[in-house]
């Protein structure tokens, strides 16, 4: 993962990793968060609204115009919190392969996306 480090984050702390996100700015200028996620024990304290946030400034200065991420349909938790960050979600049919639909969020300006 060491390519993708100025976008891949970790929130440490000295009882250990509390969360991360992993992604990177693709060369048409998308931001992509592959994967976000947060301790069960830090989940509901805003650590991934603080991670998204600091995702998008990283990926701001790396070019990113606007934000992606994806999930599965049955992936409410994370559907809510994209949500509750500002970004659009939408069902694509065949995303993953023929009957594989996803859940792909969109939100156009990376520092919006980091707004209450
Ligand atoms: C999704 C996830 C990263 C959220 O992390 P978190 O640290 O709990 O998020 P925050 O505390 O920063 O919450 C930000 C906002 O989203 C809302 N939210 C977060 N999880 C939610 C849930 N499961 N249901 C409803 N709302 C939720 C919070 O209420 C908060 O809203 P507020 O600002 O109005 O109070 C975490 O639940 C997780 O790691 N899930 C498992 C991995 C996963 O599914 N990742 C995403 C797909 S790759």
């Amino acid at each position: 993962m060491q390519e993708f480090g100025e976008t891949c984050l970790v929130a440490r702390a000295e009882d250990g990793i509390h969360g991360y996100v992993i992604g990177f700015v693709t060369p048409t200028g998308t931001g992509y968060v592959h994967l976000i996620a947060t301790r069960d024990d830090a989940r509901g304290t805003g650590l991934g609204r603080c991670l998204y946030a600091a995702f998008a400034d990283a990926a701001h200065r790396h070019g990113a115009l606007r934000l992606k991420a994806i999930t599965a349909l049955d992936n409410t938790g994370s559907i809510a919190f994209h949500r509750r960050l500002g970004f659009d979600a939408k069902i694509v049919d065949d995303y993953n392969g023929p009957g594989q639909a996803m859940v792909v969020f969109h939100r156009v300006s990376p520092l919006d996306a980091v707004q209450p």
